[in-house]
């Protein structure tokens, strides 16, 4: 009894607290929630820009980060409407932060050289600078005080933001998220960082991943709230301070960034999600990096956020978030999971299928497990060609394309027509078992061979020439090397223990 009655005096508090968020509200009207990607780049097949950014139209990828500012990504950007944030590397921050001349260089290259014809949105400046390079903490605003008044100077500081991304454990206890606070060593920087962000309207950028928060409290934090699942009641979690129902890890963890701001009575800065995941393949110490959980996660996330129902602390506000990542990078080292973020493999082939049925058009549609049949290396060119005729022909294969004047008949090969006909045979038969052999001289890829204009028959990107629509099915729409390795560490326990009494008292 008395428990209940402190609380629901607790759920009064909670009214006037979100009340006092007006400015927050106010931005938030002028901007859609959007879904975008994070394009890392430790791959060692990375697609040529142009191909890379005509991908990303074909995904109807709208927003990307990536963590330099590449001249050749921004070139290829050029005269799209693809908004993109370019990064600082954390090694150039200190150069930056000592020189305003550097810093005026830098903006000039990277920035002014491109904008408006690349629609360069945000400069995020270093990443998780603050507990990955505690060393450079001290540079950071003098490095951000100066890429601003560069920008100034230009005349783009109202265009373009500047910020920089944080790791999640730059907030203290942050569950429940009505308790959570900045690391007070961190404050000196945090103080100035957020009276920046107020003063010229940016984001505060954060990295939070509820996938790790869920690793690091296993058996507490259900996996189900770190997937955004629907929960029966009982297994949401309450803020006994708020009395506000969490049904998933990633509220929390925006809530936690909010109320930590208001502990430093900062009201109108946004939260930007920079990296949120899931892997999809992992080591024997990381069972949930599994397909159907990356695929659960992802596509709740671009649900969640294009419902645009907030977080239960600011119901009004919308984060955006920046999936990591667009590809696997095969070039990062343990753990496995590492080399597993991405939506895509680097040859544009997707990881899974997400479910995102009736929001919007981001990430087109697509099939896990996409294979095609092609000719194998090393076979002579007379037993391929009876192959050939024998697919165009007996088989019925579609040959049209490979035709003189048609869009796959460059390269003028025999090895290029057969993939093509071998292809068009399989995908007719059901992509069956045995409809790809053709006497042994056959073989299945997961690569797509499309090129150029030149689309195969069971690939899934759509020819520039064709003009065909990509309805978006169920789909639609987010480096340094030390980026995190296992060092995404909500402060291990505490979630644990707090989560714990929550949802004990929460079944009281
Ligand atoms: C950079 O310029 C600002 C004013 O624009 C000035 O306050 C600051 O001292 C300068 N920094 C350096 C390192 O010269
Ligand atoms: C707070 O930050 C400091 C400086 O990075 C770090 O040494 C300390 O461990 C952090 N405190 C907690 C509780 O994580
Ligand atoms: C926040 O505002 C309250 C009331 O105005 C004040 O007492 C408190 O010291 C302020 N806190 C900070 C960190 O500025
Ligand atoms: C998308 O997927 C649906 C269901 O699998 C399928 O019917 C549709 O043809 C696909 N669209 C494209 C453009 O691939
Ligand atoms: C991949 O495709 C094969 C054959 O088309 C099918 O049997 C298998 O279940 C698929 N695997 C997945 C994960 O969809
Ligand atoms: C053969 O392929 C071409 C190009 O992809 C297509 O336009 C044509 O309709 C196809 N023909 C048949 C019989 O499927
Ligand atoms: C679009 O098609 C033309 C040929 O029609 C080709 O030259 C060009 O490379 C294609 N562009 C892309 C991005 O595939
Ligand atoms: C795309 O989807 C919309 C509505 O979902 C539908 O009206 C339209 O006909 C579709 N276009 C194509 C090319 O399938
Ligand atoms: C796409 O969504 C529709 C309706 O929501 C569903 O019936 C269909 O199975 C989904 N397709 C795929 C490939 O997920």
């Amino acid at each position: 009894m008395a428990l209940l009655r402190l609380l629901s005096l607790f759920s009064i508090f909670s009214t006037i607290f979100t009340a006092a968020f007006p400015e927050v509200k106010v931005q938030q009207a002028r901007d859609e929630p959007y879904v975008g990607v994070n394009i890392g780049t430790d791959i060692s097949n990375l697609l040529p820009p142009a191909q890379l950014v005509s991908f990303l139209q074909q995904q109807k990828v709208t927003h990307i980060r990536l963590y330099d500012a590449d001249p050749d990504i921004l070139k290829a950007l050029s005269k799209t409407k693809i908004r993109v944030v370019i990064s600082v590397p954390n090694n150039q921050i200190l150069g930056i932060g000592s020189s305003n001349t550097t810093a005026a260089n830098w903006i000039n290259r990277n920035v002014v050289a491109y904008y408006p014809d690349t629609l360069i949105t945000a400069v995020a400046v270093g990443d998780e600078v603050l507990t990955t390079v505690p060393s450079l903490s001290s540079m950071l605003m003098p490095a951000i005080e100066a890429l601003y008044s560069a920008l100034v100077a230009s005349n783009l500081h109202t265009q373009i933001k500047i910020s920089t991304p944080h790791a999640s454990n730059i907030i203290l206890d942050p569950f429940p998220p009505s308790q959570a606070y900045f690391n007070e060593t961190l404050a000196p920087v945090i103080v100035q960082l957020l009276q920046f962000l107020s003063r010229t309207g940016s984001p505060l950028m954060m990295n939070l991943y509820p996938y790790y928060v869920f690793m690091q409290n296993k058996g507490v934090v259900p996996l189900d709230n770190s997937l955004f699942k629907p929960l029966t009641p009982s297994k949401e979690m309450v803020d006994p301070n708020t009395l506000l129902h969490y049904t998933n890890v990633l509220d929390a963890m925006i809530d936690s960034v909010y109320s930590s701001m208001k502990n430093l009575n900062v009201s109108d800065v946004l939260v930007l999600v920079t990296e949120t995941g899931w892997p999809s393949k992992g080591d024997a110490k990381e069972p949930y990096a599994t397909i159907d959980n990356a695929d659960t996660y992802n596509s709740n996330l671009i649900k969640h956020i294009f419902d645009r129902s907030g977080t239960p602390f600011h119901p009004e506000v919308t984060s955006s978030v920046y999936i990591y990542e667009l590809f696997n990078e095969d070039l990062r080292s343990s753990p496995v999971s590492e080399a597993h973020w991405g939506l895509f493999y680097a040859n544009s082939t997707p990881v899974y299928l997400l479910h995102v049925s009736g929001s919007g058009e981001f990430l087109a549609n697509d099939t896990t497990n996409q294979t095609f049949c092609v000719a194998m290396d090393g076979v002579d060119g007379k037993t391929l060609q009876t192959a050939l005729d024998w697919a165009c022909g007996p088989g019925r294969a579609n040959c049209s394309e490979i035709q003189p004047g048609e869009s796959c008949y460059s390269p003028n090969n025999v090895k290029n027509h057969a993939s093509y006909a071998f292809d068009s045979y399989y995908e007719k038969q059901g992509r069956a078992g045995g409809s790809c052999d053709f006497k042994g001289v056959a073989i299945i890829t997961t690569t797509d061979p499309s090129h150029g204009a030149c689309v195969f028959p069971g690939s899934k990107i759509i020819s520039n020439r064709t003009d065909a629509v990509v309805n978006s099915t169920n789909a639609t729409s987010e480096a340094d090397t030390s980026r995190f390795i296992g060092t995404r560490p909500y402060k291990d326990g505490f979630w644990g223990l707090v989560l714990g009494i929550m949802l004990y008292l929460n079944i009281l």
